[in-house]
């Protein structure tokens, strides 16, 4: 019999090493010959640890399991038990998704290249080798596919430039720093399914010409980064990276590398300063990375995401991805729906989903019970929105009209009961702390911002058109997003929440 448990960081949190050793333990116990797999997860978060059993039907699912559940499961012949949900294919959260990125994440054993294989892995690498670089790359432009990290760019166009820059050496770096709040795509993809960022990552290099490869991890993921180092190390003993990738002629291999953890060192050019073992401090651009990144030479720096999205383009083919989405915003993008709500997890689907629907049917509400006041998408540096934004569709351009971001694509979802000046005041703050204090408007406008939401604390009306002057100047004037997107959630709160703000409240009054 095989069970699948998975070893991914929020199932572990909620008991699954526990429930894999009780498994193993009760088996041997009952002399039943099984096979535990320590699989990803499969993005349904409130249901882990989300044991699944194979079946000749297919594999199904028991939600919420305990070690103490397990001897009873046995009991049950892992059949008719309260615990039991049906097929996994079959629950609702998987049967509305479109899973493009992470079709293979929760379905296969993360270090099983032969499972990978088997899964459509390395498909798009086979058809890339046997592709000119500019081809490559034409492919990727054809996509449509923006950057996932945040800020949209076109994947294509980074890599053009990179392509088109002539130098002895050229990198790629998978931006791996997942710092946004609520966010946990980047983290579930490298432990549920490492060689899809490893085969993305390949087909980078040989698209623009470069042949060393960096991920740089934040800390705070121990799994992700036991699981890709082992899987580097995995791929190159299988001749899938190094001087010649399957056997092509064309080299390319890769490493891990790990930050201490500032939210800053997710930009970019602090995030090339941190990895040249330099401090995360902002670089000025330009010269962009693509130009003049690792090391001075040309780099491609794009998102986890971003990159683990390639190996599918090239194997259903760049018409196939921008056949979904709306607008400018094509392909898929993996939601990560946290905060209060009843259903958190992950869940890819084609852009232009509304707010409303996300937050209402696919999250079901609140975990409390209560109304919905607002969501914060994009992390600590994206807007809230209110329930009168709730029909805006879940694409770059949307987004951007409602003065918002869809950033790493991270919701947050707050009940009546949150108070959304301290919301501000916590965005000045952060700022404040994660400031790297290269530019001014960041380094001392967070900290005048801090004092000025505290001034509209105490009833000072006059601090509120100092907050809005503050804001614009912090976003004209910051040399990066952190203190550049900052006014996002302020302003939103003060423009949307009008009433947590007391002298706005006692001006309507
Ligand atoms: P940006 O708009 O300055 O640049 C976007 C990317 O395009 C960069 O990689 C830049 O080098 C590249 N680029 C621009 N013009 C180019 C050209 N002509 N050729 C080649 N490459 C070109 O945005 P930035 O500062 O890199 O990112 C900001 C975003 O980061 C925000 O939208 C925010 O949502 C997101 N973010 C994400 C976090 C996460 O945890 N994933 C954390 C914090 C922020
Ligand atoms: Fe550093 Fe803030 Fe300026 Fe960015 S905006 S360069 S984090 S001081």
């Amino acid at each position: 019999m095989r069970i699948y448990v998975p070893g991914d960081a929020a199932a572990k949190a909620l008991g699954a090493d526990e429930v894999a050793e009780a498994i193993r333990a009760e088996a041997d116990k009952r002399g039943v010959a099984i096979e535990v797999i320590r699989n990803g997860s499969r993005g349904m978060v409130w249901l882990e640890p989300l044991v699944e059993v194979q079946t000749g039907i297919g594999r199904v699912a028991f939600g919420m399991v305990q070690a103490a559940d397990v001897a009873s499961l046995f009991e049950a012949g892992w059949g008719e038990h309260k615990l039991a949900l049906g097929l996994t294919e079959d629950l609702p959260w998987m049967k509305m998704q479109t899973r493009l990125t992470f079709a293979r994440c929760g379905v296969i054993d993360p270090l099983c290249l032969e499972d990978y294989e088997a899964h459509g892995g390395f498909v798009g690498l086979h058809k890339a080798i046997a592709m000119a670089p500019e081809a490559i790359v034409q492919e990727v432009l054809d996509s449509g596919l923006r950057g996932r990290g945040g800020a949209g760019f076109p994947t294509g166009i980074k890599w053009k430039t990179v392509a088109g820059a002539a130098a002895s050496q050229k990198y790629i770096v998978c931006n791996a720093d997942e710092g946004d709040s609520g966010t946990f795509a980047d983290r579930m993809i490298m432990e549920g399914d490492p060689f899809t960022l490893i085969e993305g990552m390949t087909i980078a290099g040989l698209a623009v010409g470069a042949t060393r490869g960096y991920v740089y991890m934040r800390s705070e993921y121990p799994d992700a980064i036991r699981v890709m180092e082992q899987a580097v190390l995995i791929a190159r003993d299988h001749g899938l990276l190094g001087p010649s990738v399957m056997g092509s002629g064309r080299a390319f291999d890769m490493e891990i590398r790990t930050g201490a953890g500032a939210y800053v060192c997710g930009e970019e050019t602090s995030l090339l300063n941190s990895l040249e073992g330099k401090r995360g401090v902002v670089r000025a651009k330009p010269p962009l990375p693509a130009l003049e990144g690792f090391l001075g030479k040309p780099t491609v720096v794009n998102n986890v995401i971003s990159l683990a999205s390639v190996p599918v383009i090239f194997e259903k083919g760049a018409a196939y991805y921008k056949d979904f989405g709306l607008g400018r915003s094509r392909g898929t993008i993996p939601l990560q729906i946290a905060g209060n709500v009843k259903h958190g997890g992950l869940f890819e689907v084609a852009f232009g989903m509304t707010l409303g629907d996300i937050v209402d049917n696919l999250a079901g509400g609140t975990a409390t019970g209560r109304p919905v006041k607002a969501v914060q998408v994009g992390g600590p540096l994206g807007a809230y929105f209110p329930r009168a934004l709730f029909n805006t569709q879940f694409c770059y351009e949307e987004f951007a009209g409602a003065e918002g971001l869809v950033g790493h694509a991270g919701l947050v979802v707050f009940d009546d009961t949150v108070d959304m000046l301290k919301q501000a005041r916590f965005a000045m703050e952060f700022c404040a702390i994660e400031s790297c204090g290269k530019c001014t408007p960041c380094r001392i406008g967070a900290v005048r911002g801090m004092e000025t939401v505290d001034r509209i604390a105490r009833g000072d009306a006059a601090a509120i058109p100092l907050l809005t002057d503050l804001c614009a100047t912090m976003k004209a004037g910051s040399l990066c997003a952190l203190g550049g997107f900052t006014p996002y959630p302020v302003m939103s709160a003060l423009t949307h929440f009008p009433d947590d703000f007391a002298p706005l409240k006692e001006a309507a009054e």
